[in-house]
């Protein structure tokens, strides 16, 4: 299993990185709002709490607002940096459902037994894990979602048919202009991406997604053919 420094030690690098909207979040965390309230307004009355995974949680810095005012049965947050989870715990608050606090590999979560899941989100996790991970990623998912569920796939993604070295150039590129982090700040970001960002191709996920049984809809694509958003149903 592959050990991120950048979030097991140098959490407050990314921090910056997301304070300053460098990934567009604010945009994102909007999407995600507006996806999740269609999904809960579409719900026949009445309807049970749902509950809901997050997988690669982070610190929920940008999704805590959203978390706070969701009608939620329960709320499970999974990371593989232990660190994270308390940032994460303090940034949510008191909520009306509870919460648990996992630190774990999202994949062999997925793949556990577990009674089936309404609201399945991951953002900015997925891209870590290989092409073969990522379809049984999407297969395992499959399996755990509930009928009428939803999985929230936020991440960075390849254009149609570009080489990951081409991706990695270009990203690279974007970030050596990202002033607001320090020198140090810098190389840690363009050492991680380097060497642990393996972003889909984004009609080979959407292909292996369909085959393993879900409906894939793009709901927002950021402004530098990368970060996107998408949702996906039990097809
Ligand atoms: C880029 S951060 C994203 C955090 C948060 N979801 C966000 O959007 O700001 C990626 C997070 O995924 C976690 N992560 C990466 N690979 C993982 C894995 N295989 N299993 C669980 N968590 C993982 C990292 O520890 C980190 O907290």
């Amino acid at each position: 299993m592959a050990s991120f420094a950048l979030f097991e030690r140098q959490w407050t690098t990314y921090r910056t990185v997301v304070s300053h909207d460098l990934m567009e979040h604010r945009a994102l965390a909007g999407a995600t709002a507006a996806a999740l309230d269609r999904w809960l307004a579409a719900r026949p009355a009445p309807a049970p709490s749902p509950a809901l995974v997050d997988l690669g949680c982070g610190d929920l810095a940008q999704l805590a607002p959203l978390l706070r005012r969701l009608p939620l049965a329960s709320y499970t947050g999974v990371d593989l940096a232990a660190a994270v989870l308390p940032l994460a715990e303090k940034a949510l608050g008191s909520v009306a459902y509870p919460c648990r606090w996992q630190e774990g590999d999202l994949l062999s979560w997925i793949q556990e037994q577990g009674p089936p899941i309404d609201i399945l989100h991951s953002a900015f996790a997925v891209h870590h894990l290989n092409d073969d991970a990522k379809a049984t990623f999407l297969q395992a998912a499959r399996r755990r979602i509930a009928g009428d569920g939803l999985l929230l796939l936020a991440d960075v993604f390849r254009e149609p048919g570009e080489a990951l070295a081409a991706y990695l150039e270009r990203y690279c590129q974007r970030m050596r202009g990202w002033q607001v982090l320090n020198p140090e700040q810098q190389v840690q970001v363009i050492e991680h991406v380097s060497q642990y960002d393996q972003p889909a191709d984004r009609e080979a996920i959407a292909a292996a997604a369909r085959a393993a049984g879900w409906h894939w809809q793009w709901v927002w694509q950021g402004s530098h053919s990368a970060e996107a958003l998408a949702v996906l149903t039990p097809a």
